[in-house]
């Protein structure tokens, strides 16, 4: 860490902690501790900019899906944390990942969600071209410009790690030392593999939409299994026992649901343990991710940072069903769904602009959200490694 970030770190974990002891503290008395977020957590402009090094810099990332990455060219863009990055299907038929930023000025080369790009990607801005495997091709008027000795070699796009997972969805991570995805993921793993979501499609459109809203909030509720019954009441009469198994470990959490002998998306597969045929699970990928799986369908829904109280939330889902009207009408009901959330964390996030307030302790059933905001806090207070970007990846 150099001397600025560790001024930036020193001051972040002392606000943190002054708030507890600092002059509005005493209006609300909060005798038992808490894990769960807390006011000064949300609003800081350091601290959010702390999490995209210490979160996101080290963290797979959900970007898409290989029915985009179909012919050479073939491209999809996304976000890591505030970082734009870049996937590319290559003449071979493997998978590279980049940042998408030129290497002269900070365009991106790239600008749809996905698309190809013929046989290289050109710069908007000063045009320089780099090739499908991220090389610098050319720059325009290059001897007049810098002479005979730039190094092209040096110039070609910032390659990242890639992972398709499940013969389908696309995952990227910054950091050359990070596990790699099947350990991130490893909790979840074998029953990821059981679905075979590669037999999945995409349905039909995507959900896309930006909230005023802090990113951990989300990602708070969406570890929350107690609010469920509450917030999501047209979901209860599937549910038998209104019970819920919690589970949290590394960077996953889990929330299993039973359901009553009618409710039945199995969609006649019996290839799964009948937990998993008659239930849901809600869960969680650490930072930003949440699956909802199914025998039939798997919602995805991510939660992009764009500032301390605005993010971004892209949903997809991928099913077996190729019948547009029934994907619509799970479409609608997911929209449904987040808009349950979304509304309830709009508000906690305006009140949670007090500087006054406390918050309580979690229950039992909010046991993976204090896993997870726990995790959050110990990156934020690990710095990445001096060789975090060194050396090939994978
Ligand atoms: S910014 Fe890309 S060529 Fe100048
Ligand atoms: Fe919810």
């Amino acid at each position: 860490m150099n001397a600025s970030e560790l001024a930036l770190h020193e001051g972040v974990v002392a606000e943190a902690g002054a708030a507890r002891g600092r002059e509005s503290d005493g209006l609300v008395e909060s005798p038992l501790p808490s894990d769960m977020l807390q006011p000064w957590e949300v609003w800081s402009q350091d601290l959010f900019d702390l999490e995209m090094i210490r979160v996101f810099g080290r963290s797979w990332v959900w970007l898409g899906d290989t029915e985009d990455l179909v012919k050479p060219g073939d491209f999809i863009t996304g976000k890591i944390g505030t970082q734009s990055v870049l996937i590319v299907k290559q003449r071979d038929g493997s998978v590279k990942g980049f940042l998408n930023n030129c290497r002269h000025r900070a365009s991106g080369v790239a600008f749809d969600p996905a698309g190809n790009c013929g046989k290289a990607f050109a710069c908007p801005y000063h045009a320089w071209t780099y090739g499908l495997d991220g090389k610098l091709l050319s720059i325009p008027d290059k001897e007049r410009m810098y002479g005979p000795d730039f190094p092209m070699q040096s110039y070609g796009l910032v390659p990242i790690r890639v992972h398709i997972a499940f013969d389908k969805l696309v995952f990227a991570c910054l950091s050359h030392k990070a596990p790699s995805f099947e350990e991130w993921i490893a909790p979840l793993l074998p029953r990821y593999e059981a679905y075979k979501i590669g037999n999945y499609h995409r349905y039909h459109r995507e959900l896309d939409e930006t909230f005023p809203m802090n990113w951990k909030v989300f990602v708070e509720n969406s570890n929350d299994d107690y609010h469920v019954r509450f917030v999501h009441r047209r979901l209860n009469k599937v549910r038998k026992q209104m019970d819920t198994i919690v589970r949290f470990e590394g960077r996953t959490t889990s929330g299993y649901k039973p359901h009553s002998e009618s409710f039945d998306f199995s969609l006649g597969r019996t290839d799964l343990d009948e937990d998993d045929l008659r239930g849901s699970y809600a869960e969680f990928i650490y930072p930003n991710l949440t699956p909802l799986p199914y025998a039939s369908q798997l919602i995805m829904v991510r939660a992009d940072p764009i500032a301390p109280d605005k993010t971004r939330l892209v949903s997809r889902i991928y099913g077996l069903t190729e019948d547009i009207e029934l994907q619509e009408r799970e479409l609608v009901n997911l929209e449904l769904t987040n808009k349950e959330d979304t509304d309830m964390v709009t508000v906690l996030m305006e009140n949670l602009r007090s500087p006054f307030y406390r918050v309580g302790p979690s229950s039992t059933w909010e046991g993976r959200a204090r896993h997870m905001m726990r995790q959050i806090r110990e990156d934020v207070a690990t710095p990445l490694a001096p060789d975090e970007f060194a050396g090939p990846i994978d």
